[in-house]
């Protein structure tokens, strides 16, 4: 879907979904290996900055009704952008745009899965697709947590944060947390969600926010009524080890 929208022509789709993988998983924080995976996500992006400045001088002759043109006519008539964050904002708009939803598609599949009673109010009544992408937004955080580094010294909660201290924030749990959701821990595909935090919070909020709510409602509307009688396989998922991004390696299903 996002390289569908910044223009990238589609045979070369595949490329894309993989150089997303290989920086994802770099920035996903592994609990292991964190070396070999820069390593491969540096290797990585080198191809991609080629590629990209090769579709940028492709788009700089010939505009598209893209969003690589677009961008291109930022920096060419509004001198918004210069050239090299034209390129690092296609990798930041690539890499955030995927993982994060391909996560909230796969966890939220895996939670409803696990909740049948839930799936089969939404095979029911697909017009709750919106609300389910919210409830699955908070129960199952594609993103599970965002820093910020303190400008000045300031007090959260009774605790003390001194200039230049890096703080994170889990998102996963504050979306969990009992005194902002009702029963937090269940859940209810029907419940009046409110604020979560999957999306960060402040200045840097998702940038694709209303995109992602969009695929997570349209991906939920078809797969229930494609596959009504998807269920869990005999086998448990397998999680991707990580610090940041949550999301599945693998989900066994049967289709009854
Ligand atoms: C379910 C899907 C998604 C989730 C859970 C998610 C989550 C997040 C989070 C937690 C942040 C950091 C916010 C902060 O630090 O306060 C962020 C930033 C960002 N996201 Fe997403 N995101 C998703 C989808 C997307 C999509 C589809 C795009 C692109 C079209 C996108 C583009 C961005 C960008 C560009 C930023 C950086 C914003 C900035 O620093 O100003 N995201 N996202």
């Amino acid at each position: 879907m996002i390289a569908g929208i910044l223009g990238v022509p589609e045979s070369d789709f595949a490329r894309f979904r993989d150089w997303a993988a290989v920086i994802a998983a770099a920035i996903n924080l592994p609990v292991s290996g964190l070396q070999e995976f820069v390593q491969r996500a540096d290797q990585t992006t080198s191809e991609l900055v080629e590629y990209l400045n090769w579709i940028v001088t492709e788009r700089r002759r010939e505009p598209r009704d893209d969003l690589i043109s677009s961008l291109i006519a930022a920096e060419a008539s509004e001198g918004k952008i210069n050239e090299k964050e034209l390129i690092s904002t296609l990798i930041l708009l690539l890499v955030a745009g995927h993982e994060t939803t391909v996560n909230l598609i796969g966890n939220g599949t895996y939670a409803l899965l696990q909740h049948p009673d839930q799936w089969k109010a939404l095979v029911g009544d697909p017009s709750l697709a919106r609300n389910v992408t919210e409830e699955l937004l908070r129960y199952d955080s594609p993103v599970k947590m965002t820093t910020r580094m303190a400008m000045e010294d300031v007090e959260i909660v009774g605790n003390r944060v001194r200039t230049g201290t890096e703080v994170i924030f889990a998102l996963g749990s504050a979306n969990r947390d009992l005194r902002a959701f009702e029963a937090a821990d269940r859940l209810d595909i029907c419940r009046e969600v409110g604020r979560i935090m999957s999306f960060g919070l402040g200045i840097h909020f998702c940038l694709g926010a209303p995109l992602a709510r969009m695929e997570g409602e349209i991906a939920f509307q078809t797969l229930t009524r494609e596959a009504p009688g998807l269920r869990l396989g005999a086998t448990q998922p397998d999680w991707r080890a990580g610090l940041v991004l949550r999301g599945l390696q693998s989900l066994p299903v049967t289709l009854q």
